[in-house]
């Protein structure tokens, strides 16, 4: 089964939104270098954003169902959608929540993440690293689980 690496709400404008914060690297571009890390590392991945929260959790439900490890960046879904958690708790398999900003030195409602504590891990702050780091840390698991 493909790592499913999920980008949620705004993620799909990276690029052109608010750069100082997020970056100059586009969602597609974005993309090639997770399915460049992933090729390197001899696993699949399969690369989905939606700004459509029923969308999101439907890819969750599937992945429940897989057992797929998941790598989610819930962009601001992360900070109120019960919904989102609800969904990522009922996984099978691990999932590693990703933010490309430091979310702890931004505004204090970004402090809060409603998945942090149904994750298996979470990676802040490294940009679009985070999104390398959560495939590589997935690919070396295997079917152990973490840690
Ligand atoms: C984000 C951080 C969220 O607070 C924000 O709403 C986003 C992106 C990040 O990747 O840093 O849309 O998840």
């Amino acid at each position: 089964t493909a790592i499913l690496v999920l980008s949620g709400v705004n993620l799909g404008r990276l690029g052109k939104r608010e750069p100082a914060v997020y970056g100059r690297t586009t969602y597609p571009e974005l993309v090639a270098q997770v399915e460049k890390t992933a090729a390197e590392l001899g696993v699949a991945v399969d690369c989905r954003q939606t700004d459509d929260e029923a969308t999101m959790i439907g890819w969750l439900h599937e992945a429940a169902d897989t057992g797929a490890a998941v790598v989610l960046n819930p962009g601001a879904w992360t900070h109120y959608s019960y919904a989102l958690r609800d969904a990522a708790a009922a996984l099978t398999g691990p999932l590693v929540e990703v933010h490309l900003s430091q979310v702890a030195a931004r505004e204090a409602f970004r402090h809060v993440s409603v998945i942090g504590p149904v994750a298996t891990g979470t990676i802040t702050g490294l940009g679009v690293d985070g999104y390398l780091l959560a495939v590589r840390a997935l690919a070396a698991r295997g079917s152990e689980p973490i840690p």
